[in-house]
């Protein structure tokens, strides 16, 4: 077994698809480097970004290419949405599981008059729609969850709870860093205004390439955040109104994009559920592996409510301690602590203690996920 065994894919998946990696140093050998819409040699890379946009919209269900909003990642795409939509005095709903990549934009815009409620999850994670009516006001304008805990792996019933928002004319925004790629998202059969995604995640594409997708006549709803040159309209000082100018200033990350492109094609010619098959039989290997062992497991213990990611507490060792040892000892990559997710944390109790994150990808074998066990086995056996 090749080691180290890298088990903290919920943070960022370690190696890429071997067509992607082509894709992207056939990119870097020929002279396809220019840049969007700012040279006379740019054909290629306007057809590169018009194919990712399509690719991503035919993935997540958006109504068009054009509704596909490049940015960074996750986060910069949520603070894009939460600032360009929020405006003081507005009332937003958001679950007790958020990362902060949303409770802290939202902590700021408290500061700005805009009030913030939170919907509590159980322990395990499970949030019930029915809460949602009652915590509506008549200022609440949107309603944004996290599609899956990056704590505890529950998946969040989206369906549900977005069609009690849209029943009250509410916002429905999702983030979808830690689903995107191993569940299916169709922003239509879930009722998804808005969709935040980052691409280095589950669609295994590099870091700082991630993006949002629109709902029709959401882009109103929204004002620019972020401004500056499109290439396009330059004679105006004002942001473009059309899409996907009104969201994107700057030099596009043209390699991101391709990767994610290559990555996403990937993904569709393997198959989500094969993907999904292949994660949830690693996952409850784990979790059968885990009850027989002396440590606390977080979320619902259940692969089929869970994204593939295990958190754990021994009353024995602390959470920095247990996964030093499995580094160390046994090469074994994991990520302790609060994981940015102080809310999902206070939800599962473990605030003051943290907790050590297994989480699994399309390349872990469960060749690694017994060796993980053992090693779990060992230690625990050593602790008093
Ligand atoms: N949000 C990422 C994680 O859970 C970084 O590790």
């Amino acid at each position: 077994m090749k080691k180290p065994v890298y088990l903290n894919h919920a943070a960022t998946s370690n190696q890429k698809f071997p067509t992607t990696i082509v894709a992207l140093t056939d990119y870097l050998t020929t002279n396809n480097n220019l840049t969007l819409n700012r040279g006379t040699h740019d054909l290629a890379q306007l057809k590169l970004i018009f194919e990712a946009r399509q690719t991503i919209a035919r993935f997540f269900h958006a109504p068009d290419p054009a509704h596909v909003i490049f940015t960074a990642n996750a986060t910069m795409s949520l603070n894009m949405i939460l600032n360009g939509l929020l405006k003081p005095g507005d009332h937003v709903l958001a679950s007790s599981l958020e990362h902060n990549a949303v409770a802290r934009p939202l902590a700021l815009l408290e500061k700005q008059g805009v009030e913030v409620t939170y919907l509590t999850c159980n322990k395990a994670g499970w949030l019930d729609p029915e809460q949602i009516p009652t915590a509506i006001k008549p200022q609440t304008k949107a309603l944004i969850l996290t599609h899956a805990s990056n704590v505890l792996g529950t998946i969040l019933p989206i369906k549900e709870c977005f069609q009690q928002a849209k029943q009250q004319g509410l916002i429905t925004i999702l983030d979808s860093a830690q689903t995107a790629g191993f569940l299916p998202i169709d922003m239509q059969n879930l009722g998804v205004d808005i969709l935040a995604f980052t691409g280095h995640k589950s669609l295994m594409g590099l870091t700082g390439i991630g993006g949002f997708a629109l709902a029709t006549g959401l882009e109103a709803m929204i004002a620019p955040w972020l401004t500056g040159g499109t290439g396009s309209q330059s004679q105006s000082l004002q942001q473009p109104s059309c899409l996907p100018d009104k969201f994107e200033a700057g030099t596009m990350n043209t390699l991101g994009i391709l990767s994610l492109k290559t990555s996403i094609e990937q993904i569709e010619t393997i198959g989500l559920a094969t993907i999904m098959q292949h994660e949830r039989t690693l996952t409850e290997r784990f979790l059968a592996g885990l009850k027989l062992l002396p440590v606390r497991i977080l979320g619902t213990q259940e692969a089929v409510q869970s994204v593939p990611v295990v958190s754990i507490v021994s009353d024995k060792i602390g959470c920095g301690e247990l996964a030093q040892l499995l580094a160390d000892r046994y090469q074994i990559i994991t990520r302790s602590g609060l994981h940015c997710a102080p809310l999902a944390h206070q939800t599962a109790d473990t605030l003051d203690t943290g907790a050590v994150r297994f989480s699994f990808g399309w390349f872990t074998t469960l060749e690694e996920v017994d060796y993980t066990l053992q090693a779990l086995q060992e230690i625990c056996s050593t602790l008093v």
